[in-house]
This record gives C-alpha cells, sequence and structure tokens, in this order.
C-alpha cells in the first residue's frame, strides 16, 4: 500500500529550523526539548511534560519510579493491547496480576471490566498499578469512572496513550486522566514522527522525578535508579513540527473517515465513531465491528485494509480479532484507495 504521508507544513518547518541546531552545535539536550515539552504542557494541559525516546521507554520509566517511590510491585493490563505492553511490565520488574477483558464496542475493557478484576484482585492493592491502552484513536469512554475507582482504591493509573495524542473527552486531552499517560510518535501512530514520546503527568514529584531519571540523575546525584532514554534534539524539532500541525492533521483524517462513515450507515455496517458522546477521536483507525459474526463472514471482499488493533489477544479477549477490521486511513490518503474500499465495502454487503 502506498506510503504515509506528512504534512508539507511539518516539512517545511523541520526544514527551516534543522540549520539552527547544527550552528548551536546543541544535538541533545538543548532548546528543542524544552520547547516541546511546553508545547505538550500547554497542549495537553498538563503540568509536567518530559520527551523520552519512545512510548515504551516513557512506560518502563513511569513503571520503575512508581516500583521505587510509591511501593507498586504488581500490575495489570488489558487484553487487547499492543503485545509490547506485556513485556514492559515484565522489563520494568513487575508482576502480572491480570489481564482484562475487553469488548468489541469500544476494543477496551468496559468500567464493569476493570471493576470486576479489582474485586476478584487478591493482592495487596497498595502495590497495584493498571495500566490501560486507548486503542484506535479513542481514549476509553468509561476512562472517567475508571479514574475515580482507581483514585479511591489507591491504584496507580498510567494511562497508555501511543495512539490517541489530539484525542479529547470532554474537552479533556489524552493522558490525562489517570497518574500519568505516555504519547507515541512512531512512524504509523496517526500523529507521528518517526519515533518519541511523551509522558504526561499532573504530579509534579513524579514528573520531576521523570526528569531527573532521563538524565541519570546526574545533577543531583540522589536516585538510585535512572537511563538515558531522552529524545535527541533533531528528534525533537521534528516532532515538534508535526505537532504544530495535529489539528490540521485530524481534520483530514475525519474527511476520510466521513467517506466511511456515510457508505457504513447506509449498508448497515457497525463501526466505531470517534465522534460521540463528547468524545473526539485521532482517527488513528477507522474501525469497522461486528458484535456477532467474524468480520470475514459478511466482507470477505474487502481486502483494502490495513492492521488490526490488533489480531491477538493476550488474555481472554480472544473474538476481538475475528471481529474487526481497519480501513486504511491516513493522512491525505489518496482518493484512489478509499473510493476502492467503498466499492469493496458495497460489493460485500450487495448479496445479503
Ligand atoms: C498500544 C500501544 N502501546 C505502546 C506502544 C509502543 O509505542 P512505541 O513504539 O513508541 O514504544 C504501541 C506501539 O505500537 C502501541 O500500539
Amino acid at each position: 500500500m502506498n506510503t504515509i504521508k506528512l504534512p508539507k507544513n511539518s516539512i517545511d518547518y523541520f526544514k527551516s529550523n534543522q540549520d539552527k541546531i547544527f550552528e548551536s552545535g546543541n544535538l541533545a539536550e538543548g532548546p528543542w526539548n524544552e520547547k516541546l515539552s511546553k508545547e505538550i504542557e500547554s497542549i495537553a494541559n498538563s503540568k509536567k511534560a518530559i520527551c523520552v525516546n519512545s512510548n515504551g521507554s516513557g512506560l518502563v520509566a513511569l513503571l520503575l519510579i512508581y516500583k521505587e517511590y510509591y511501593g507498586r510491585s504488581e500490575v495489570m493490563i488489558q487484553s487487547n493491547t499492543m503485545y509490547g505492553v506485556k513485556t514492559i511490565t515484565k522489563t520494568a520488574g513487575y508482576k502480572l496480576a491480570n489481564i482484562i477483558d475487553c469488548q468489541i464496542e469500544t476494543l477496551m475493557p468496559s468500567f464493569e471490566d476493570i471493576k470486576k478484576s479489582i474485586n476478584n484482585y487478591k493482592g495487596d492493592i497498595k502495590k497495584l498499578v493498571i495500566l490501560l491502552s486507548d486503542i484506535g484513536g479513542i481514549i476509553n469512554p468509561d476512562i472517567l469512572k475508571i479514574a475515580k475507582i482507581c483514585k479511591d482504591k489507591n491504584i496507580i493509573l498510567i494511562e497508555d496513550s501511543a495512539h490517541t495524542f489530539g484525542s479529547t473527552l470532554n474537552g479533556k486531552f489524552a493522558g490525562t486522566f489517570g497518574d500519568a499517560g505516555v504519547y507515541s510518535y512512531y512512524s504509523t501512530k496517526a500523529i507521528f514522527a518517526g519515533e518519541g514520546g511523551i509522558v504526561v503527568t499532573n504530579n509534579e514529584e513524579v514528573g520531576n522525578l521523570m526528569k531527573n531519571f532521563i538524565a541519570y540523575d546526574r545533577f543531583n546525584r540522589k536516585m538510585q535508579i535512572g537511563c538515558n532514554i531522552r529524545l535527541p534534539e533533531l528528534q525533537a524539532l521534528m516532532i515538534f513540527s508535526v505537532v504544530k500541525e495535529h489539528k490540521a492533521i485530524i481534520k483530514n483524517k475525519f474527511k476520510i473517515a466521513e467517506k466511511y462513515i456515510k457508505v457504513c450507515d447506509s449498508l448497515n455496517i457497525k463501526y466505531i465513531n470517534q465522534n460521540v458522546n463528547k468524545m473526539n477521536g485521532n482517527y488513528y483507525k477507522f474501525t469497522i465491528i461486528s458484535k456477532d459474526k467474524n468480520v470475514s463472514d459478511f466482507l470477505g471482499n474487502v481486502k483494502t485494509t490495513t492492521s488490526k488493533v490488533y489480531d491477538y489477544a493476550l488474555g481472554n479477549s480472544k473474538e476481538i480479532p475475528k471481529k474487526h477490521l481497519c480501513l486504511p486511513i491516513w493522512f491525505d490518503l489518496e482518493e484512489k484507495i478509499s473510493d476502492q474500499v467503498v466499492n469493496e465495502l458495497k460489493s460485500s454487503t450487495k448479496d445479503q
């Protein structure tokens, strides 16, 4: 399939600023990291934003900080998430306490799934972290209730917002609902810049620990943990150039989504609507879902698809891979591709 493109404004901005980095000789720990942090703090309305070299490294660092300073050592993740979320937990030395079930309507756990998992937990709740992934471009619709139960029960909630930079719920930015969140700017994400991540938190103490962690705490020399997981200056500029355009990127993707929505509505095909109930997703994925049948049973002619989120289950939600598919949706997607998708959808349902 064709290449994923960046907006021209982002490329021009990057090109017009890169020479300044070379001239300054400041290739690391310089002003672009600072500028990007400030920009994200302002966009996400978060007290602290710390640039890291990937979402995964940011999550490992957060888990290590919660282990070292807040006595946490057990974690729950969700069944439907990237395999690496599981490896992250062991990398950080955590015990995987449970893998929470997910629902086909959102591809994420509902509040009831979370409540059930907490109620069945036999360990010491003061040791627990719940690491939840936003999937496909929307924030977990139950996140407010989930954040409340976590707060009430003294469970740390980390929002893996790898997919949801730019998405909001009730006007509140993804990544800011729990104790901390992490974005990803990896190549295939909705708002992408090749590599990189940003940790956000409203907890000043955690934010400061993270800032020192990424510098091995070599200036204060108080912490026992830390590692260089920093973002190079050129990459910070790259992410800044793309983040500047994030609203334009989402608007562009929304137009493609509207085309798919129109045809799905007319053919009675169910999909995850990313603009309902005060939710504004970034359309990382356009996901068709089916509650009962496998999608291949009734959309066999739809061949123009992108990778599923996901084609495996880490826990019990084994039906989810079979009951959804994702249509191509990226910035400036060629019209001939979306036309082809529309034709394939129509031809699949023609005889039913
Ligand atoms: C749900 C989820 N979490 C975390 C990650 C990790 O992001 P990164 O590649 O920036 O480490 C990904 C990336 O694929 C992901 O899909």
